[in-house]
């Protein structure tokens, strides 16, 4: 068996474990053509099938607008012909800030056959630029207003020119002395083995632009994010290869966009060359420049059962004691899969997150991606090359290095023994399948890697205006600062604080909520009937901290305890919720009623380590699982595992009442997402639509493709957006227009799903 594994792995070349089943490092140097991936029809018409096959089957789930391809052709066109507009004769030192000529007379008179909501006027706000930045606290947003103020536009402010951008630096000071007291010093990274190239930083502005609405949820201060700058595409991106050519080692996308002044960005650093960068590499340098910081962890167990185990610990370097805090170290871990559409936008964002995370930190996080192979009958586990060729057809070289592949068939190995009953299967779907056991494979990537303490589960098609160490790292600090006293409750709820108030009133409206319900809070582990004990239960351990002795009295409980479980979307009660998937729960006594579970929409989410091994036994002892969204939160509040919603600022696109918002969005049990009339219930969930954050969402790509600079087919029309209506804004000719604000500058934003992002992503569709 030795004899084979090291034969096996001596096809790695220097790469001496092979988990999950092989992390494959890239040795060829390949220069990754965009243009030719992106110019290849055939491939690409095998995409774009596939997606429309996926938008159809959505669509019979979802209430997706129609038209929605008809109006991409339309925008296709309207693009082409777009040839600028009258300048008007506003002189170039007076802005006018005057969101949209459009107004509909407000409110629309609401009819019967459509969401109310589209009623509400638009808000504009967001689109309005840099020329009207003003420092935060003369910033006066379109939305929500404050109780009887007026409506702020038109508001005319005189400019001088454009304002600068400055670094935007969000990790500790390493080199100072309170770190150094406390820490292990950090060795700064490069992106060149001669270190010459530092991690570059991006660049935010000192201000806001006049008008932007606020998040209509969540909020920046209540979870440690700077609220008072924003981003423009140039100073996220361009350290990144934004806004220059391949010939200087840029992505050359950004460079047909309005882009006065984008220069700064790349003063002190140069225009950064990523020409045959492999990321795999530079991470791996920089964990081992970094390594004592962090906790010495076993080696990893390997993947044939027989092997098992010679736990090796790395020598310890010196023997002193020791002095200073060690780091725990956390894995970003990104869900690719075959056959998926890359584009240049892809490569800055993944580049952003190895960048901010990864490196800028000194190694405190790592980025993994995990490539779901599709094809069951790719030999994956017994052939490298095979490994490599997939890598070759699907991922960047770029990236290479940092691949982990898996398969559905592996997960039938992994976790043998099958699930005995169902409560219900509504998609009729493989209990295997990604699609209801995504957290399969992230659970095994787990067991494979005990060296995190963390892992934060991404996909491609998220986006973050900001910078993604401050949105990572915040949540985390705000979490560990969460009390266990009321916060399955609290996180059940959407936190609107122009209606809530600050955190600790929010606290106090939910403590208010839940004892006129007269329920108890919920609080530690939960006992059902069938329950089943966990090992660790067994040996009579528990998941709850000793802060916590003191139960519901002591809101001290869990106070300064990392969090478990961190979700982006309220972890809601799917119980007569009517959410699509409330009983797809196998391997549970079918005989008994269903046992109490938890959901929150999006995968996307942290994970600590125990939570994802009690995961891991569920499924291969117990053989307990449950649909992808539910599983995770269900695991935590069977076992008492420390869950939170982190209330990240949200984005809305219409003028909504915030009594409606808290009506509509808080409509279920007890002024929650959960239970009956709960906004995930399957004929609540279009209220999302609006919004920037949700996996049906139309705001967020209209949102985050404006903010890129590509004119943007706006069909918020009274009737939703269909082919025909509304009016294509934005774009290079209205940004660049005398008298125009410029292009558009965002606060701190997460925003999902983003499908397409640069114009020609949609006519090599329509090819
Ligand atoms: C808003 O206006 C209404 C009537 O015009 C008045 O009753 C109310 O007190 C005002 N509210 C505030 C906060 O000024
Ligand atoms: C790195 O430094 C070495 C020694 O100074 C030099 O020979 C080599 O060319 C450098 N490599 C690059 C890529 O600049
Ligand atoms: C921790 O939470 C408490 C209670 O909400 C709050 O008052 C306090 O400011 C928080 N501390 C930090 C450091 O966020
Ligand atoms: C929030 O709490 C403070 C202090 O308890 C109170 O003065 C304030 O009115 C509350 N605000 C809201 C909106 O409930
Ligand atoms: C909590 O307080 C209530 C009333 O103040 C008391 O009846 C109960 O026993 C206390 N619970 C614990 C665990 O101390």
């Amino acid at each position: 068996m030795a004899m084979e594994r090291s034969s096996l792995a001596s096809l790695f070349a220097g790469k001496d474990t092979y988990l999950l089943p092989f992390a494959v490092k890239a040795h060829q140097n390949t220069k990754f053509r965009i243009r030719t991936l992106l110019s290849h029809c055939l491939y690409r018409r095998v995409i774009f099938w596939g997606i429309v096959i996926v938008a159809l089957l959505c669509l019979s789930l979802t209430t997706t607008s129609r038209g929605d391809t008809l109006r991409r052709a339309r925008l296709l066109e309207l693009t082409k012909q777009h040839g600028g507009e009258d300048a008007g004769s506003i002189p170039p030192d007076k802005v006018v800030v005057a969101p949209e000529p459009e107004q509909e007379s407000h409110p629309h008179p609401w009819r019967i056959d459509l969401p109310s909501w589209l009623g509400f006027r638009h808000l504009d706000g967001y689109f309005v630029g840099l020329k009207a930045l003003v420092p935060a606290k003369d910033h006066k947003p379109e939305f929500p207003l404050p109780p009887n103020a007026t409506y702020p536009f038109p508001t005319t402010l005189h400019y001088t020119g454009l304002p600068t951008p400055t670094p935007f630096i969000v990790h500790p000071d390493y080199e100072s002395s309170d770190y150094a007291a406390e820490y292990y010093p950090v060795s700064p990274c490069y992106l060149d083995a001669n270190k010459t190239i530092p991690i570059p930083d991006i660049y935010a502005y000192n201000g806001i632009p006049q008008g932007q609405p606020n998040p209509f949820m969540g909020s920046h201060k209540v979870l440690g994010l700077r609220d008072d700058v924003c981003f423009d595409r140039f100073g996220r991106y361009g350290p990144y290869g934004l806004g220059y050519s391949f010939d200087e080692g840029g992505l050359e996308v950004g460079m047909d966009t309005e882009s006065a002044g984008s220069e700064v960005v790349w003063e002190r650093t140069g225009k950064i060359n990523y020409a045959g960068i492999d990321w795999g590499e530079v991470q791996n340098r920089c964990y081992e420049a970094n390594k004592q910081r962090f906790v010495e962890v076993a080696a990893p167990t390997g993947l044939f059962p027989a092997m098992k185990t010679k736990t090796v610990v790395q020598p310890r370097e010196e023997s002193a004691p020791e002095t200073k805090k060690k780091m725990p170290r956390t894995a970003v871990v990104v869900r690719a899969y075959t056959g998926f559409p890359w584009s240049a936008h892809l490569i800055l964002n993944l580049r952003a997150l190895i960048s901010e995370l990864a490196l800028r930190s000194g190694a405190e996080y790592d980025v993994h991606f995990l490539l779901h192979v599709r094809d069951d009958s790719e030999p994956i586990l017994a052939d490298p090359r095979t490994v490599q060729r997939i890598l070759d057809e699907n991922i960047p070289p770029e990236f290479h290095g940092l691949c982990t592949v898996w398969s559905e068939e592996q997960m039938r190995v992994v976790y043998p023994g099958g699930f005995k009953r169902v409560f219900s299967n509504p998609a009729r779907k493989d209990i295997y399948g990604v699609y209801r056991s995504a957290h399969f494979a992230l659970q095994y990537f787990a067991f494979n890697h005990p060296e995190y303490d963390f892992f934060w589960n991404w996909e491609m098609d998220m986006r973050f205006v900001g910078n993604y160490y401050e949105l990572f790292d915040r949540l985390g600090r705000w979490a560990r600062n969460q009390s266990r006293v009321g916060l399955w409750e609290r996180s059940s709820k959407y936190y609107i604080p122009q209606l809530h108030g600050d955190w600790d009133n929010f606290t106090a409206v939910v403590e208010r909520d839940v004892r006129a319900s007269g329920r108890p809070f919920v609080l530690g582990p939960q006992n059902f009937a069938g329950r089943e004990p966990l090992l660790l239960e067994q040996e009579g351990q528990s998941f709850m901290p000793p802060s916590c002795a003191g139960g519901a009295n002591d809101t001290s409980c869990g106070v300064g305890e990392d969090a478990d479980l961190i979700t982006f979307n309220p972890l809601f009660d799917p119980e007569g919720s009517g959410w699509f998937f409330e009983s797809d729960m196998a391997g549970y006594d079918t005989s008994l009623p269903k046992p109490p579970r938890r959901c929150s929409i999006i995968t996307a989410g942290r994970f600590s380590r125990r939570m994802l091994m009690a995961m891991h036994e569920e499924v291969w002892r117990l053989h307990h699982t449950a649909f992808t969204e539910m599983f995770p939160a269900t695991v935590a509040l069977h076992r008492g595992l420390k869950a939170v919603f982190a209330p990240h600022p949200v984005s809305i696109d219409r003028d909504w009442d915030l009594a409606v918002v808290e009506k509509t969005f808080n409509g279920g049990r007890d002024h929650t997402t959960s239970g009956r009339g709960s906004v995930f219930n399957s004929r609540n969930e279009h209220n999302h639509k609006g919004t920037s954050w949700y996996y049906h969402s139309e705001f967020s790509g209209l949102l985050w493709r404006r903010w890129l600079g590509y004119a943007e087919w706006d069909g918020r029309g009274p009737n939703g957006g269909k082919a025909g209506e509304g009016t294509l804004r934005g774009g290079r000719e209205e940004e660049e227009m005398p008298g125009s604000t410029g292009r558009m500058c965002l606060r701190s934003l997460l925003v999902h799903p983003i499908k397409w992002e640069h114009p020609s992503e949609l006519e090599e569709e329509d090819d």
